[in-house]
């Protein structure tokens, strides 16, 4: 309660702590990310996508046997049964693709050995199956996207060469697949955001995992959150010409719409997975076509005025999604594929901390602060005007 007796509401949650976590830490103050310890730098040069899954997922880094069992499981769980491929087939024209995988993800449940079996060791199979599955389905719905039909997948590529193999038809080019590897792991967690606390909302009702992480992509999708992504490319498509950008961002300011891949909760300083990514992107600028020339130079420049006219003023810096659409385009990958990537690479934080809540489970159910009316007598409808 504050002095004069209301309570202390807190919008949003903002500075609220919901439970304690051993998977991830952020340093917003620093601009510092760690999974399970381990820096983003230090995974983003050194790993791979199974093998940060694998840390995330056992709280360790994997021996070689262990990672080459966990991949065995991974590269397993990559085909989809007919009825989900039916389901991305109906549905992956007519809606949004994170709409489409919301469904086809929910439908999974129905291949579920034991769903009744809520064990540890039972819900870590079903995470290495999401994982796994995740790939697959958002693959299969860009191949769908794009006219194209359902692929079996390759056992012999890793979980982003199959990625790409399984949306284009073709095996892909190292380097692409190795960049999206980079992109997925920088997506695979991020503590307590938007998207894995309302998979843990669901969850601490003691819902299913399947439940839950359907609860985490439909939280993703918003804008304002892993849709961010897709919204800041299609911003630099509209600037079209670097030398619009000032105006088109000066514009936008004033109008007080949110420039998007700019801001964030945590973050009071630059996110070290933009960094990261802006570092990529001007890597591989010389082999590059005109377009992502020019959409990094348009980038290069919203971050240089975005900083300055609220950088260090109101701690509004680029976060993940800023730089990532060009790094898309430059692999030949639809924008609209841009979330539905996300949720894939994320489906690890999810499942990992809804399972790390479940041993120590308290439903959520917070307050709200009731300010309507109070004390009204029923009217009957012929009194009503
Ligand atoms: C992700 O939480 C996570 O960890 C998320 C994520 C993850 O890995 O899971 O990091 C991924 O979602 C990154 C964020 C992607 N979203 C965007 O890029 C959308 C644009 N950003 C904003 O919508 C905003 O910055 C948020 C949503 C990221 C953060 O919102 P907050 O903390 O609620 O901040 P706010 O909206 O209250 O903004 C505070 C002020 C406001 O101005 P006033 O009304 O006080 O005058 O800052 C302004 C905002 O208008 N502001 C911006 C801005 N972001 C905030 N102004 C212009 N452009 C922006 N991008």
């Amino acid at each position: 309660m504050t002095e004069t007796g209301l309570p202390q509401i807190s919008q949003g949650l903002d500075g609220i702590y919901i439970a304690e976590s051993s998977i991830c830490k952020v340093d917003g103050i620093a601009g510092r990310l760690y999974y399970r310890g381990y820096s983003i730098d230090q995974l983003a040069k050194n790993s791979t996508y199974e093998e940060v899954c694998y840390l995330i997922l056992y709280g360790k880094l994997p021996t070689a046997i262990e990672l080459a069992e966990f991949n065995k499981k991974l590269v397993d769980a990559r085909p989809l049964p007919p009825m989900i491929i039916d389901v991305i087939n109906e549905f992956a024209n007519k809606q949004d693709p994170m709409d489409t995988l919301r469904s086809a993800v929910s439908s999974l449940s129905a291949y579920d050995t034991d769903m009744n079996d809520s064990s540890e060791a039972a819900n870590l199979d079903r995470s290495i199956n999401l994982i796994s599955k995740l790939g697959s389905i958002v693959a299969t719905i860009g191949r769908y996207m794009n006219g194209g039909k359902y692929i079996e997948p390759n056992p012999s590529m890793t979980h982003t060469e199959n990625f790409l193999y399984m949306l284009n038809g073709k095996a892909p080019d190292k380097k692409d697949a190795e960049l999206l590897d980079l992109m997925f792991v920088l997506h695979a967690e991020h503590s307590s955001n938007a998207s894995t606390f309302s998979t843990l909302v669901a969850g601490s009702t003691l819902a299913d995992l399947y439940s839950a992480v359907t609860s985490g992509i439909a939280a993703l999708k918003g804008p304002l959150h892993g849709g961010a992504d897709e919204a800041a490319l299609k911003m630099m498509r509209a600037i079209g010409n670097p030398d619009n950008t000032e105006k088109y961002i000066n514009d936008a300011l004033a109008g007080k719409r949110k420039i998007m891949g700019f801001g964030h909760r945590v973050y009071k300083t630059y996110d070290p997975r933009a960094t990261i990514i802006k570092e990529d992107l001007l890597a591989l600028q010389e082999n590059q076509s005109e377009d992502v020339k020019t959409l990094t130079k348009i980038a290069l420049r919203a971050e240089t005025m975005m900083i300055e006219k609220l950088g260090k003023s109101h701690g509004i810096w680029p976060n993940i999604d800023f730089f990532a659409g060009p790094i898309y385009v430059s692999i030949g990958i639809q924008m609209e594929m841009f979330t539905p990537i996300f949720a894939a690479s994320r489906i690890v934080g999810w499942c990992s901390h809804m399972m790390e809540y479940w041993k120590n489970n308290r439903i959520f159910r917070p307050l709200e602060y009731y300010v309507g009316p109070s004390g009204l007598d029923y009217v009957p409808i012929k009194e009503r005007k």
